[in-house]
């Protein structure tokens, strides 16, 4: 049997923030979220989450994750204290137990199925993820023998400064035999400079622990401020990007480009700088995306362009121009070949095929149909202080420019809406609309103004 179980009680005092420090973001998803995947790759039997500082705001944050049992401990008196609550909810468990820490997020499925499978093989009391990293200042430093069994594991702040020239860490991930670590864990004591119950003075207790040292020592990343947030994130940007452009994406400066790696692209994408893909977006096979661009949660279709715009929680069809500067929203859905351009806010519009806003609207809580031109500077009066309305136009009307469409409204197929007009009726398919004053001229007004006022010759 294989359990795990995920330190996540701490406060994270160095963050320095309310948020419990596991919750905080990275690139689209929590530290712990990204620990708990990693978890879930060993497919263990048992998924164990310590909560403590801010339980209940951890536990809401994490509901929706499947088999998650979580641990209480209250009050927080160190990680050796975190794992001693799983005294009894393991009682009687036989197996091996795998430790994370909450805020190790850069560690990968491999390297901990691998864990796993070493610790198996030497038929190990404790394996232990180490590293060798260039600076080790923070970390509890691993000392052990040429075969890599480990003697000591001495926290930073216990160190003496020739032992803290060793650069050899702990990640603090663990791999224990469950039985033997279940009688070493009411030994610890809290004699140490933090007063606390530190889990690495299990390994003066046990007997054969070993030392695995991560290939990639960035994985054994622990998270503690915002400056190692800051690191993590570019370990996770280079990863992401790399990935993708393995897979056939090109990408313009890629560093100036930043990817959540919860979103998904299509061969021959082309990502130009200063672009920005989060959450759940995907974005199809031949489209350019940027330069200046902003997408979350939405789907590009297939050879589309995207230039200066933001596009949130919305769908765009295939073929279609949008930008530059347009921001499209609230779950608005572009048909195929539109085109959606200069300063075009959409706001919960549903847009047929062919379709084309180009220049200066704000077209919000609309349907428009297939082959709509909407002429620069349409409105859509869609809020009457009150609530929003609907505006429905048909297929092949044309929209004159500056007008304005006073919601609740329904415009038919095939009309023609004369510019400058503002329209507060719905209208029959086929016809001309004119909505607005007639011109009015006055033959010969400057001649008539011009004599009256003008001025008697200076002297
Ligand atoms: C810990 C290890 C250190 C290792 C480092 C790797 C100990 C004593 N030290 O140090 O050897 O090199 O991780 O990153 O284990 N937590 C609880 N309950 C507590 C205290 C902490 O659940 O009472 C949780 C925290 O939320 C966090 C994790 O345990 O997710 C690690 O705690 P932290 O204070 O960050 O330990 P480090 O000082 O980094
Ligand atoms: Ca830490």
């Amino acid at each position: 049997m294989l359990a795990v179980a995920i330190l996540a009680a701490g406060k994270g005092t160095r963050m320095k923030t309310d948020l419990p420090k596991v919750l905080q973001q990275l690139c689209g998803r929590s530290l712990v979220e990204r620990v708990i995947e990693v978890a879930k790759s060993v497919s263990p039997d048992r998924e164990l989450i310590i909560v403590g500082h801010k339980k209940e705001t951890v536990e809401l944050a994490l509901a929706q994750i499947p088999n998650l049992e979580f641990i209480p401990q209250i009050p927080q008196l160190g990680t050796g204290h975190a794992i001693q609550q799983l005294l009894a909810p393991l009682q009687g468990f036989v197996g091996n137990l795998v430790v994370l820490t909450g805020d190790t997020p850069l560690l990968r499925a491999e390297t901990i199925q691998n864990l796993v499978s070493v610790h198996q093989q030497r038929n190990a009391s404790a394996t232990v993820l180490t590293a060798q990293l260039p600076d080790p200042t923070g970390y509890g430093r691993v000392f052990c023998n040429q075969d890599l069994v480990i003697e000591r594991i001495i926290e930073h702040k216990d160190c003496t400064e020739t032992q803290r020239l060793n650069q050899r860490v702990s990640s603090g991930v663990y791999c224990f035999n469950w039985q033997e670590l279940a009688i070493a864990l009411p030994k610890l004591t809290n004699n140490n400079a933090q007063k606390e119950f530190y889990l690495t003075e299990v390994f003066d207790y046990l007997e054969t622990v070993i030392a695995l040292d991560a290939v990639d020592y960035e994985e054994s990343f622990g998270i503690n401020d915002r400056l190692q947030l800051a690191h993590a994130h570019q370990v996770i940007q280079t990863r992401t990007r790399e990935k993708w452009m393995r897979s056939g994406v090109t990408m313009i400066l890629p560093e100036t480009i930043t990817i959540d790696d919860t979103v998904e692209l299509a061969a021959d994408v082309v990502i130009e700088p200063q672009t920005h893909l989060r959450g759940k977006t995907k974005v199809q096979s031949g489209s350019t995306i940027g330069p200046n661009s902003f997408i979350t949660d939405s789907t590009v279709g297939i050879n589309c362009q995207v230039t200066y715009s933001v596009i949130e929680d919305s769908e765009i069809g295939a073929d279609c121009k949008i930008g530059p500067f347009a921001r499209i929203r609230g779950a608005s859905v572009v048909g195929d070949r539109c085109r959606i351009g200069n300063f075009v806010e959409l706001k919960k519009a549903n847009v047929g095929e062919k379709t084309n806003a180009a220049h200066l609207s704000y077209l919000g809580d609309v349907t428009l149909g297939n082959q709509v031109n909407v002429g620069a500077g349409t409105i859509t009066a869609n809020y009457d202080g009150f609530a929003k309305h609907q505006t429905i136009v048909g297929d092949r009307t044309k929209i004159g420019s500056n007008s304005v469409l006073v919601a609740p409204i329904k415009i038919g197929e095939n009309v023609n809406v004369g510019a400058g007009s503002v329209v507060t009726k719905d209208v029959e398919s086929n016809s001309l609309v004119i909505a607005r004053s007639p011109q009015v001229v006055k033959s010969d007004y400057y001649d008539s103004q011009g004599k009256k006022k003008e001025k008697p010759a200076q002297k």
